[in-house]
């Protein structure tokens, strides 16, 4: 049998925090959580989408319990000020969905922030992740799920001398090293739950060829770069609807078997039901997740650590 929504169990008393939770898939991991009376931090960048994204979870789930918090995963400061407003009212948090996403999209860095793909896919969500960890670590059952990508299989693992690519910056290069960055964040924040004896899961997954706003503002962002507008085509045409991408992310959080350290993807890699699927050797190289860690404290300028909480 397929898993569905229907699947979800009862998260009444749970608190979710979704990324990217005002549009797309997001929006839908938010709609389902509520749906089964969780209470869910809708952390976004523009307020006006949230605004509406809340009215139209609303509008379907009548007395959903949910609020919104600013966020810009390409700032720091926005990253630590989210946190910590977070963290002023939920003292336990029991779900992180690290979800906010953007794809192949130009080399924009400095002056108003780091908006290449690394930082808003990977250096953001860690920031928010250490900041929120002991949070998570209240609940008894904590979960941190991760998104990531086909693109994961063309990208390479940090370099450490150059993780932001500078000079050799490319839209899809970018983007498949951040995707994969998410896979290794991933299976080491697994491992270091597990070698601190925490009851908490770290999960990644891979929505599916689905039908949001990620390819059409790919395209606005490249000014219709080939490649970008080829993928806006082919997924109005083929892609799944966004309640259907958001299974494996909604599987991996709230499934009672979902299982730390795993990988979750639509059966047939980019469509068809949530299933759990091998992660390939690559994907699991321990020096690269060491890399990975080290590398992300040095640039986001915060130390991640997992211990159980006094
Ligand atoms: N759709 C697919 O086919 C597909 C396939 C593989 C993986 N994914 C992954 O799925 C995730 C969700 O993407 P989607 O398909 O739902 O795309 P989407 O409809 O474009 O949604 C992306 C979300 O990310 C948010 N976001 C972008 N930059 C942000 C930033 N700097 N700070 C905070 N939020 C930011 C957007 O919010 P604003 O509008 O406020 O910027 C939006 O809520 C991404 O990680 C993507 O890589 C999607």
């Amino acid at each position: 049998m397929a898993w569905t929504t229907d699947d979800i169990p009862e998260q009444t008393g749970r608190v979710a925090v979704v990324t990217g939770a005002n549009g797309g898939l997001g929006l839908e991991v938010a709609r389902a959580l509520a749906g089964r009376g969780a209470h869910v931090v809708m952390a976004a960048r523009d307020q006006a989408k949230a605004q509406a994204a809340q009215a139209s979870i609303r509008a379907q789930v009548p007395g959903a319990s949910l609020e919104l918090r600013p966020l810009d995963l390409a700032s720091l400061a926005s990253v630590a000020e989210a946190a910590a407003a977070i963290l002023a009212d939920h003292p336990r948090i029991d779900l992180l969905v690290n979800n906010a996403g953007v794809m192949g999209i130009s080399d924009r860095r400095p002056d108003d922030g780091l908006r290449m793909q690394l930082p808003v896919h990977h250096l953001g969500h860690f920031a928010l992740t250490a900041r929120l960890v002991e949070a998570l670590l209240r609940s008894g059952d904590a979960r941190v799920v991760s998104v990531t990508s086909t693109g994961r299989h063309t990208g390479r693992p940090l370099d450490p001398d150059n993780p932001h690519l500078v000079g050799s910056y490319e839209p899809w290069r970018a983007y498949g090293q951040s995707k994969m960055a998410n896979v290794h964040f991933a299976l080491e924040l697994e491992r270091r739950f597990e070698a601190a004896h925490v009851p908490a899961r770290s999960i990644v997954v891979h929505p599916g060829f689905t039908n949001t706003d990620l390819q059409a503002r790919s395209v606005r962002d490249t000014g219709g770069g080939r490649s970008q507008r080829f993928f806006h085509a082919a997924v109005r045409r083929f892609g799944m609807t966004p309640a259907q991408g958001a299974l494996p992310l909604l599987r991996a959080a709230t499934d009672p078997g979902a299982v730390g350290g795993a990988l979750y993807t639509p059966r047939w890699v980019n469509w068809g039901p949530p299933v759990r699927r091998p992660l390939l050797r690559r994907a699991r190289d321990r020096e690269a997740m060491a890399t990975l860690w080290a590398v992300s404290e040095r640039e986001t300028g915060v130390t991640f650590e997992v211990k159980a909480p006094s």
